[in-house]
């Protein structure tokens, strides 16, 4: 989970995480076409922005209504930025992509607009409404989820999503306590789970990993990751780069992978027929990168973003 989820750190106006790196990745090109699929507050879309020549183009994609309804006031009035709020799982499906990409980020995870309004129910610092979806008209909110989940699912999105060892523990907790009163609140989520979890001495809210699965679940996250990487390299031009940022193991593993399938042969496995064929669609640029020392003494978020770039081969499909 992104470290600016617990309580207690300020929103602080930071430059995006691994602001240089990113820049540095994508390399923009003054007349290219780049999409950044998670737009958030525009710190990267600025900084693509500012390295684009009257020629280039933006397309920007956010799932929040906020988030682009900030894109709209900060940019309707430039002729280079195309806007559409939806998820970057469908960038395939918008007909502004369809002449290719030189360069597509994912800057993973919530906003700390998000984080920070408790009406959007995201945090269990901040008591509000039981919610958790960064589009609000998609989906069932953590609430609805709550209320007709089996005990088993529960359990099983906490493990998976959230790596929760106490899954099984909370899950019971959480099926009896919605027999007496449904789940409406963050607070009231925060405050079961706790009740039911040992003492532990890190700092860290019992409740952490439990809502990070939750919100997991809710906004369908490491589904939209898969569907979005391939509707990069479906749409990104020879040459053209690919940036992600994520900020826990799953969706790193997800990334890691998926540039891996399409940048190296499989491994020979001799009970297997040999595969003959592979093409290379992509080749990894400069493996998983991390924040600066500077960065990480200024910014909690970056601690745990984890940046990996990859490039578009020529002759790739
Ligand atoms: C970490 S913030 C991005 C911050 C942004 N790079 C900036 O500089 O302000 C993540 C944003 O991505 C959005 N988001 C997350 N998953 C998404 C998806 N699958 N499709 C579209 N937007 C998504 C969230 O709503 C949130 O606004």
């Amino acid at each position: 989970m992104r470290p600016d989820a617990q309580p207690g750190h300020p929103a602080v106006l930071h430059l995006p995480v691994m602001f240089a790196q990113v820049m540095e990745g994508l390399r923009v090109l003054e007349n290219g076409t780049y999409l950044d699929g998670t737009f958030g507050r525009g710190g990267h879309a600025r900084g693509v922005l500012r390295n684009l020549g009257p020629g280039g183009r933006l397309l920007l994609m956010d799932k929040d209504p906020e988030a682009i309804a900030h894109a709209e006031r900060e940019f309707a009035g430039d002729a280079r930025v195309a806007i559409r709020r939806g998820s970057f799982a469908e960038l395939a499906q918008w007909d502004a992509t369809g002449a290719g990409l030189d360069g597509v980020l994912f800057d993973l995870g919530v906003s700390s607009p998000q984080l920070d309004v408790a009406e959007r129910g995201f945090s269990f610092g901040k008591d509000g409404p039981l919610d958790m979806r960064m589009d609000p008209d998609s989906g069932e909110s953590a609430s609805q989820w709550l209320a007709r989940a089996g005990e088993a699912e529960i359990a099983d999105v906490l493990w998976t999503y959230g790596e929760e060892r106490m899954s099984r523990r909370i899950a019971r907790a959480i099926v009896a306590r919605r027999a007496q009163q449904p789940f409406l609140r963050t607070a009231d989520l925060a405050e079961t789970i706790a009740s039911v979890m040992p003492r532990d001495k890190s700092g860290i809210h019992p409740a952490t990993r439990s809502f990070q699965a939750i919100r997991i679940h809710v906004n369908r996250e490491l589904a939209d990751l898969e569907a979005g990487l391939d509707g990069a390299l479906a749409r990104l031009n020879a040459g053209g780069r690919l940036a992600v940022i994520s900020f826990h193991s799953l969706e790193d593993r997800i990334v890691k992978r998926f540039i891996a399938r399409h940048a190296k042969a499989p491994p020979a496995n001799r009970r297997l027929p040999e595969t003959t064929g592979f093409v290379a669609s992509l080749k990894e640029i400069g493996g998983a990168q991390r924040a600066g020392a500077d960065e990480l003494a200024t910014n909690p978020r970056a601690r745990s973003a984890v940046l990996r770039v990859a490039e578009k081969l020529e002759g790739a499909a």
